[in-house]
């Protein structure tokens, strides 16, 4: 029987658990052994009594890895616990390779068959692997919910005795996943949304969600659907554009990211002095510097009045869904992984080789590779 291994997240603040009792269940029928370290989902609310009675075994962390085949996890492993894994182990996870090259290393030295989430590719047929799309779902409806929390107004239109109140104005800057997710929230919550974004097919999709679409002339689609950095002038145009339309709002979220490259700046100081105060700035890009120039990640910081939140992982704030919604992406994945009750990952398929960081012994991930220097 094949063996999968979950332990208990020790990254501060992580709430979510990789397997979910129900898909625990659906692997253990599927043939699978399923053992987890006590109290691996209880952040995320799922107690060891409800993976035992789904047929997982719980056990303390040095028991957890020996014998293990397969290790799923949210966070990356430490370096301590990498050393204990049999060479040719599969860790499947987010590994996040540019923060610690020295873990890839290890995982490397160690003969381990990484795969790392985030690299899975973003075609149509590993959609129900996409972890950057469930998670990300996750954040942008959070971040709509922080806003109006943090706001100073309503967020709906109301026609009260007390007079009528004006629905907020909201802007959502970055309209992907988590874009389009914070733009459906506010609108749910009544708000008149605004949707900014440098790729054409965004406009459409934030259109259809009911938000109306700040238009410029800059178009910066770069590869496999995501945006690319915008030009000095590009840039200019941009800001000049968008100091205007941010002074009137009363909320604005910020998603925006380009890959493998710090967010872009599209909040700068000047528009944030534009604001009224009691205005809210969310940037869901805190965590890879922010959108904009006053963020600080992880704090809510206050410019002139005007509140600039800067919140890091955002899915363990709604740790059961988002636990439920990373497991089943695993569950789909771990179809690659197994035939006939036998571990037989067909390594040259797209999924797994877009996904693969190291492999016998070697950092399989080529720009990951490039920047540890070819090790
Ligand atoms: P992301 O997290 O990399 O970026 C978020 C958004 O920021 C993107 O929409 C991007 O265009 C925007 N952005 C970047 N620079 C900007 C700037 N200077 N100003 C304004 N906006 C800026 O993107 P995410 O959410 O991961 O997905 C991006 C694309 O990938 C979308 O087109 C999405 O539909 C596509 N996708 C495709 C999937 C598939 O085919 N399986 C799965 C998931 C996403």
């Amino acid at each position: 029987m094949v063996q999968i291994a979950v332990p208990k997240e020790t990254a501060p603040g992580e709430r979510r658990v990789a397997l979910t009792p129900e898909v625990t269940g659906r692997l253990i029928k599927e043939g699978w052994g399923v053992r987890l370290e006590a109290g691996a989902g209880a952040e995320a609310y799922y107690s060891d009594e409800a993976y035992r009675n789904v047929g997982a075994e719980i056990v303390s962390r040095e028991e957890l890895f020996k014998g293990a085949q397969v290790v799923f996890t949210v966070q990356p492993l430490e370096r301590l616990d990498l050393v204990q894994l049999e060479p040719g182990t599969i860790v499947a996870g987010l590994m996040y390779p540019h923060r610690s090259p020295a873990r890839v290393q290890a995982m490397a030295t160690g003969k381990l068959s990484a795969l790392a989430m985030e690299l899975v590719p973003r075609i149509t047929r590993a959609q129900s692997m996409d972890v950057l799309s469930s998670q990300a779902t996750v954040a942008g409806y959070v971040a709509a919910l922080i806003a109006a929390r943090e706001s100073s107004r309503f967020f709906p239109m109301l026609t009260t005795a007390a007079g009528t109140i004006r629905p907020a104005k909201v802007m959502v800057m970055g309209v992907g996943v988590a874009g389009l997710q914070a733009i459906a929230t506010a609108r749910r919550l009544g708000a008149n949304v605004w949707a900014y974004d440098v790729r054409k097919a965004a406009a459409e999709q934030a259109l259809s969600l009911g938000a109306k679409v700040i238009e410029l002339p800059i178009s910066a689609e770069g590869e496999g659907g995501y945006a690319r950095e915008l030009t000095e002038e590009e840039k200019k145009i941009q800001h000049e554009a968008l100091a205007k339309e941010v002074g009137n709002m009363d909320a604005v979220i910020t998603t925006a990211q380009i890959p493998g490259r710090n967010a872009p700046i599209l909040i700068t100081k000047d528009m944030v002095e534009r604001m009224h105060p009691g205005a809210v700035i969310v940037d869901l890009a805190a965590e890879s510097g922010g959108n904009c120039e006053q963020t600080q990640p992880g704090k809510t910081v206050e410019v002139n009045g005007v509140k600039i939140v800067g919140p890091l992982n955002l899915p363990s704030a709604l740790s059961v869904h988002a636990s439920e919604m990373y497991a089943k992406n695993l569950y789909n994945l771990s179809k690659l992984l197994i035939k006939d009750g036998q571990l037989a990952p067909d390594w040259s398929d797209e999924i797994l080789a877009g996904a693969l960081l190291t492999h016998q012994g070697e950092i399989t991930h080529a720009p990951t590779k490039a920047l540890i220097g070819g090790a």
